[in-house]
């Protein structure tokens, strides 16, 4: 498979460019473009495997039917490891866990208590 796809020259991946910041749409350049840091690491693959990046965008939902049928050659979409979808489909290692956390000073404890808080509305 992994010949096929360098004979093609590009390879495909799923995902759902929905959920900042590891996919979604952002305009650069005036464009629309699909960005964040699992567009980041799928081109960092397609480059060591030494073809282009062809993203198919999905729903979150359809991405593990896409993957089995061949659609797509592989899905990073932020996607966790569950029992369910493990017996569907092969997963990586992990390459993130989610323990990154905003860090603010003790004395704006009261200040910033949600996302929101940080929009400058205060
Ligand atoms: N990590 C969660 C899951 O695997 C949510 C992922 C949502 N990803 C997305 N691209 N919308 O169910």
């Amino acid at each position: 498979r992994v010949q096929a796809i360098k004979n093609r020259g590009y390879i495909t991946v799923g995902l759902s460019a929905d959920y900042a910041p590891l996919e979604f749409h952002a305009t650069v350049d005036g464009q629309d473009k699909i960005v964040g840091a699992d567009v980041s690491l799928a081109k960092k693959i397609a480059k060591d495997m030494g073809v282009k990046l062809q993203i198919k965008e999905m729903g979150f939902d359809a991405l593990i039917g896409g993957l089995k049928t061949g659609k797509v050659d592989m899905v990073i979409s932020g996607m966790s490891k569950t029992p369910e979808r493990a017996k569907q489909v092969n997963f990586s290692k992990p390459y993130m866990y989610e323990k990154q956390i905003v860090v603010i000073r003790k004395s704006d404890k009261s200040k910033y208590k949600n996302v929101a808080d940080f929009s400058g509305a205060t």
